[in-house]
């Protein structure tokens, strides 16, 4: 295949697609190719998703299902577990997890065995899109030798770029068809191909000159985010020591200036697939380099510090309003990472329950619209449904997620005491208290 090839299959919609990974990222790249009228071919070494979606059952709640059992009915789309079926794919997109372990190194092992099945079962002349966040040099300097171990060589028996994703899930206006998309290749050629079959589907493209620009361009927007959000989370933490300086109110007002700043707002800490993790891929690669990153660090350092200082707080409020902590019976709104979706990983509100056991509270809850259970420590955890009927059994109510489903104004009325994390608009009594109000 050369680059006249593939415009010619993208013109006739012969161009057929492989998905390597059918997650949060795969899953919505799918329906996005197979509603441009291309097959797509989504492979997943997991057997459960793959069960799942031949039953016609959705598990990210941003897909359409309706749109998913259109796409499975007329074979547009066809997920399977069996790798050899990539074998007659025209582009692989790897979209497979980059998270890091505990000690905070990240673990590249998913990208690696994704590439050894692209390098295996790819047919001559393919397309490979890598999508899954890293560190620059991934593309081209992990990914390449696995093929060159193999005998293939780039821009002869295939073709390598680095495009990063940009999904925000629970996001109703920005999405997998409509946001503009970053691509860069190890080669030239390579980055053009992948730039015109990204063309066919998303209207806007920017293509950068490399692969390692394209990587560190994902980390920059990533760690941008990430060191905003702390910079808030710390003011949040002055605001409470100095007393009488509410954070919530100086960023609103600081937000009427129409130039120069965006406004970041405080939480219980961060979490996801993203924020949380991204950061790391970049400190480590820059200590390869002789260079610590201490920016990157320090702001890594405050959000994970921020499940510790609510639990400090937390402990303080109900200390303040007579609760024995030890017997205090604690009901959370919300375990997944954000407003309403249902991805727990990282979640801050799980680091928070998790403290909490730790220290020797055993009467804890949750109700989460979007997460049936969770499991902590050794502890399985069931969604209780009925949190209106419940509410008054309990001590303290803490707004972990600030889910738009949950009836705020029947938890302001008659929770005993409210803990927000969130900032969910709810009036300020006595038995309320917000993180960064300056007011405990
Ligand atoms: N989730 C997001 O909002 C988001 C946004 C931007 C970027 N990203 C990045 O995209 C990448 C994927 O994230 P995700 O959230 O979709 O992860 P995910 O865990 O939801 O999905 C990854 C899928 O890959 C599958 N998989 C793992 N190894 C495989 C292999 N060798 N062969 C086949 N399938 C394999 C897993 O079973 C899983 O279904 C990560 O690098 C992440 O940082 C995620």
């Amino acid at each position: 295949m050369n680059k006249i090839s593939f415009e010619d299959k993208i013109e006739n919609k012969t161009l057929v697609v492989g998905i390597i990974g059918l997650g949060y990222v795969g899953l919505p790249l799918s329906m996005t190719y197979c509603k441009k009228d291309f097959k797509v071919i989504g492979f997943d070494n997991d057997p459960k998703k793959i069960n799942s979606l031949l039953n016609k059952k959705n598990y990210i709640s941003d897909i359409d299902d309706e749109i998913l059992s259109d796409m499975l009915s007329n074979k547009l789309f066809l997920p399977t577990n069996e790798p050899k079926e990539l074998s007659s794919c025209d582009v692989i997109f790897i979209c497979v997890p980059t998270p890091i372990t505990k000690n905070r190194v990240p673990d590249i092992s998913y990208i690696k065995s994704a590439t050894q099945i692209a390098v295996k079962y790819s047919k001559k002349g393919v397309c490979i899109i890598l999508k899954s966040t890293t560190f620059p040099g991934t593309t081209e300097d992990i990914m390449v030798p696995l093929f060159e171990n193999n005998y293939k060589k780039i821009d002869k028996d295939y073709f390598l770029s680095f495009s990063p994703e940009r999904i925000d899930p629970g996001n109703k206006i920005w999405n997998s068809d409509n946001t503009p998309i970053v691509v860069g290749g190890v080669t030239k050629t390579s980055g053009q191909i992948a730039e015109s079959i990204i063309k066919s589907v998303i209207p806007k493209v920017h293509k950068v000159s490399s692969s390692k620009i394209a990587e560190m361009e994902k980390l920059l927007e990533n760690i941008f985010r990430s060191v905003n959000i702390a910079l808030v989370n710390e003011m949040a933490q002055m605001c409470d020591r100095i007393g009488g300086i509410d954070i919530w109110e100086v960023i609103n007002a600081a937000a009427t200036k129409p130039f120069g700043f965006m406004p970041f707002r405080p939480g219980p800490g961060i979490g996801g697939h993203c924020i949380q993790v991204d950061p790391y891929y970049l400190s480590y690669c820059a200590r390869g380099h002789d260079f610590h990153s201490e920016f990157i660090e320090l702001a890594a350092k405050t959000n994970e510090n921020m499940p510790h200082y609510v639990v400090d707080e937390l402990i303080k409020f109900l200390i303040k309003n007579c609760k024995n902590i030890y017997s205090a019976k604690i009901l959370f709104f919300g375990v997944a990472f954000k407003t309403n979706v249902s991805d727990t990983r990282n979640s801050p509100a799980i680091k928070i329950i998790e403290l909490l056991n730790r220290i020797g509270f055993k009467e804890i809850e949750y109700v989460d619209p979007f997460v049936d259970k969770i499991s902590i420590g050794n502890k399985v955890y069931n969604n209780i449904n009925n949190y209106k009927q419940k509410i008054s059994e309990f001590d303290c109510c803490v707004i972990s997620t600030d889910h738009t489903s949950f009836d705020y104004e029947f938890i302001s009325s008659n929770a005993n005491l409210i803990f927000d994390t969130r900032n969910v608009n709810i009036e300020s009594r006595d038995n309320y208290h917000l993180i960064g109000s300056g007011k405990l």
